[in-house]
């Protein structure tokens, strides 16, 4: 459904006329696409504190192709590298290499602060590398004009290149939707990519809920990255859900989730293993506790969560999963602020976090498969749209970003956990909300 707001404050006289009703002014949202694969200037690294990682860094910011320019005078993206801050008096550091710049940055542009774990055994620097993620989040909030901001957090002895892949969505127009995130890396070795315009090629795809909305923008991003994509849907969907095979040249595998046999028709449809498996179907059947019959309770938990569980389990024990291979569920944000008659929804939801962040670590050591979800916020589809006005107006402006998200925002997150490159990306929740004030 169109946003006729963000139309209104794109036009002259609707800016003028918000700006005096002092409403909010979301700025039109730079995506990534094959004329504006990254961003549109320079790249300012800087440093807090001693850090260990300059040079590393300094490798892995030159990957993303940006012009590394300690002059930039209107920078695109600024790095600044923290993780030599390990009191509070260092703080004071982060206050003053940042405070000189921040508002010479470009309009739509990244700002990514690199922090450490913070240590169980030190506690001075717990707080340093903590106080990190205030300061970050509140950035977030302040610095307007589509701007972003993240903290990314390398600990120490994490594999050469294990920040790139990372740094890389950071640090492009294919992040537009994220903001106010923290992303904690392993330190897992990445694996090879051969061509960074196809990091996907050779790799098999399956995602669910792939006839429509976030699934079918997923799939046709899967696809652009270079992989051959499944797309399952349940088989009234079958239609839309072969269109969408015909358009990406996937295969269509019409299948309810939640059937007994899931797992095995998923495995029989992908003879060479799957390397990447998005679980994306999702169904709301909202209605407050007191109302809720338990068939729509039921229902819920079944598509949204224990159908999660089932096939993730039979899929990495029978080995369907493929070594370096990559699970990524979907979460929302009512999983993590709850929501007014989504009791069932919000349990779903939570509870795939739960799932992600205790499988992650289990996975990649027994299996070498990383396990991370997405938590999508207000995104444009049918599910939102039939939402009701005014919460739907809510839902859109109440972020930093004063907008609702694309299905292509989710897609990309996804596509960034699926890349061989981020191996060190696990048991994570990325929140694609545009920072939602909801459970912030
Ligand atoms: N749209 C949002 O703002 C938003 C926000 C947070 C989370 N999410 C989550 O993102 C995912 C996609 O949402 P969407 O907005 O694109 O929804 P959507 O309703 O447009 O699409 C969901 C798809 O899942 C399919 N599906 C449902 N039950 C299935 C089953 N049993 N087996 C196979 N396929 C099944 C549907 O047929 C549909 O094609 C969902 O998990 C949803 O909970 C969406």
């Amino acid at each position: 459904m169109a946003d006729r707001y963000l139309h209104l404050t794109g036009t002259a006289p609707g800016r003028f006329l918000t700006r005096r009703l002092g409403l909010p002014q979301p700025a039109p949202l730079r995506r990534w696409s094959l004329q504006t694969p990254r961003l549109d200037g320079p790249l300012l690294h800087l440093t807090a504190g001693d850090s260990a990682i300059t040079d590393e860094l300094a490798k892995a910011l030159a990957a993303t192709g940006l012009t590394v320019d300690a002059q930039a005078a209107r920078p695109a993206g600024i790095v600044l590298d923290a993780t030599g801050v390990t009191s509070a008096r260092g703080l004071a550091e982060v206050h003053a290499a940042l405070h000189p710049v921040v508002r010479s940055q470009a309009p739509g542009g990244r700002i990514v602060v690199i922090g450490t774990p913070p240590s169980p055994e030190d506690h001075h620097q717990a707080a340093a590398q903590q106080a990190l993620e205030g300061f970050v989040r509140s950035l977030g909030k302040e610095i307007g004009c589509g701007s972003t901001a993240q903290l990314l957090r390398i600990p120490a002895g994490a594999a050469p290149g294990a920040a790139e892949s990372t740094l890389r969505f950071l640090l492009s127009p294919r992040s537009a939707y994220v903001s106010g995130q923290v992303i904690e890396l392993t330190t897992a070795a990445p694996g090879p990519v051969a061509d960074q315009h196809a990091p996907l090629a050779g790799r098999t795809a399956l995602v669910t809920g792939a006839a429509r909305g976030i699934g079918a923008s997923v799939a046709s991003v899967l696809a652009r990255d270079g992989a051959h994509v499944i797309v399952l849907d349940v088989p009234r969907a079958q239609d839309d859900l072969v269109r969408t095979a015909d358009r990406l040249g996937a295969s269509a595998l019409p299948l309810d989730i939640t059937a007994p046999d899931a797992a095995a028709r998923i495995a029989a449809a992908a003879p060479d293993g799957l390397d990447v498996l998005v679980h994306n179907a999702g169904i709301t059947r909202d209605r407050r506790l007191a109302n809720m019959p338990a068939d729509r309770w039921a229902q819920v938990i079944d598509v949204n969560l224990d159908s999660v569980l089932r096939t993730t389990d039979e899929l990495l024990t029978s080995g369907t999963l493929n070594r370096g291979g990559r699970v990524v569920a979907t979460a929302s944000i009512a999983g993590i602020a709850g929501n007014n008659g989504q009791t069932n929804y919000a349990a779903s939801k939570a509870g795939v976090i739960g799932l992600v962040r205790s499988l992650g670590p289990r996975a990649a050591a027994e299996h070498g498969v990383t396990v991370n979800a997405v938590a999508p916020g207000f995104i444009e589809t049918k599910m939102t749209a039939a939402v009701p006005l005014f919460i739907r107006e809510a839902g859109r402006r109440m972020n930093s970003l004063s907008q609702g998200g694309l299905p292509v925002d989710v897609a990309e997150a996804v596509a960034w956990f699926a890349q061989p490159g981020s191996a060190a990306v696990n048991g994570q929740v990325l929140r694609v909300c545009g920072q939602s004030l909801l459970g912030a």
